[in-house]
């Protein structure tokens, strides 16, 4: 039998996509499935059916899939070199359907949420995950819904838009916001699937699935995720403690979850060595997809945390843009702040001497620079000017560095 359970009171409950969290204790729920031999089907070529034995499926339906996950795990030989240090791998998150890591977890949902029969979905978002709800929802001919905070960026209100969900911008606290849409979602039949919700928490496994395969079943001994609400490390988490349970590892990498230093409740109660999160009042950072001044997965992902062990830190806002400018440069990915917040921090580990000179590092790279660059100018980047007439000369003039 399959539930969800609360790690907090240890009380299993029904799954249920309209209850995702304990009555009792207000945490976020997990899934558990109770098959015990699972095995991977590396002969399949669509990542959820590789991993179909761990996770709440049972087929997938390719007429909702987007062509999601399969991503590349990259060396990053240039970093290393300029900075002299060990294994560094970066895994490719970006390159999804809708550019961000998102769409493991929304690929998920969708694959459950129409396989029990559910017409409607929405979610509560300022940015990534708005898109990907709204993209998946449009592919799967469901009506979705986007409730966004009031001062949303343009930018991604419009990618949102072209997919033609309903969208209400709403004023008011975020938290509050949060938590209102279950009980609207109950009252109007919509499952609300936000960033902690366990089926998306069950597509976030994947990746580090994938991770573990194209590292030739080694785990990392480092794996640095952004974070904001929680529900991507959680995953991240869930999956290594699955692949521990089924014998397929006998150690857990170092988890290292960062935040951006202006919105970083998380952080701040791990470094305290507290145990619940209390939400900061002003969140200031130019991280805008990690600005969650109240957490929901903050309590649960310190508790797996502590457990599995590793840190969670955080990344100065005067290097996030610098990280992403580096990263762009030297290896030509192109990361949103949100992610570049884990290259300030592996670098800031790193000088510490905090990693050895033979670890493996992976860096999870969770969205796209280029639909959110994080610029609030029209443009840094130099552009030299020419006629057509003095472009011989202009070329020819660039020295060759
Ligand atoms: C680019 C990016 N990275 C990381 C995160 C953090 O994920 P989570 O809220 O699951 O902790 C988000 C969340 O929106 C994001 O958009
Ligand atoms: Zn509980």
């Amino acid at each position: 039998m399959e539930a969800f359970e609360c790690i907090f009171c240890q009380k299993n409950y029904p799954v249920d996509p309209f209850h995702t969290f304990c009555p009792k204790c207000q945490e976020p729920l997990l899934y558990i499935g109770l098959q015990t031999d699972k095995k991977f089907y590396h002969n399949k070529d669509h990542p959820l059916e590789v991993m179909l034995d761990f996770l709440p499926l049972d087929r997938v339906n390719h007429d909702l899939s987007l062509g999601e996950g399969n991503t590349p795990l990259i060396r990053l030989k240039n970093v290393e070199k300029n900075f002299r240090l060990p294994a560094l791998y970066a895994k490719n998150e970006t390159i999804n359907p809708t550019l961000s890591f998102k769409d493991r977890g929304t690929a998920l949902v969708i694959q459950k949420a129409i396989s029990l029969g559910i017409e409607r979905i929405g979610t509560v978002s300022t940015g990534n995950m708005a898109i990907s709800t709204a993209a998946y929802g449009a592919r799967a001919g469901i009506k979705t819904f986007v409730l966004v905070k009031d001062g949303a960026h343009r930018e991604i209100l419009n990618s949102t838009g072209r997919y033609n969900p309903v969208m209400i911008n709403v004023k008011g606290d975020y938290g509050e916001l949060f938590r209102r849409s279950f009980s609207l979602g109950k009252k109007n039949n919509i499952y609300f699937t936000n960033s902690v919700d366990p089926f998306r928490i069950e597509g976030y496994k994947v990746t580090a699935f994938e991770t573990f395969f194209q590292l030739d079943q080694r785990v990392p001994d480092f794996i640095f995720v952004p974070v904001s609400s929680g529900g991507h490390l959680i995953g991240i988490i869930k999956a290594f403690h699955e692949l521990k349970q089924h014998g397929f590892i006998k150690k857990y990498p170092h988890f290292v979850g960062v935040q951006a230093e202006g919105c970083s409740p998380i952080a701040r109660t791990f470094q305290a060595k507290k145990l619940s999160v209390e939400r900061i009042k002003k969140a200031e950072t130019i991280a805008k997809a990690i600005s969650n001044p109240d957490p929901p997965g903050g309590n649960i992902l310190l508790r797996m945390i502590r457990r599995a062990g590793g840190t969670i830190m955080s990344a100065p806002e005067d290097k996030i843009l610098e990280a992403q400018r580096k990263l762009a440069e030297l290896e030509g990915i192109f990361i949103q702040p949100a992610s570049a917040t884990i290259l300030v921090g592996f670098l800031e580990l790193a000088e510490k001497g905090k990693i050895g000179p033979k670890s493996r590092i992976v860096l999870i790279l969770t969205g796209s620079g280029m639909k959110a660059s994080g610029k609030t100018k029209q443009s840094d980047s130099q552009v030299l000017q020419a006629s057509l007439s003095d472009l011989p000369g202009i070329i020819k003039s660039v020295k060759s560095d």
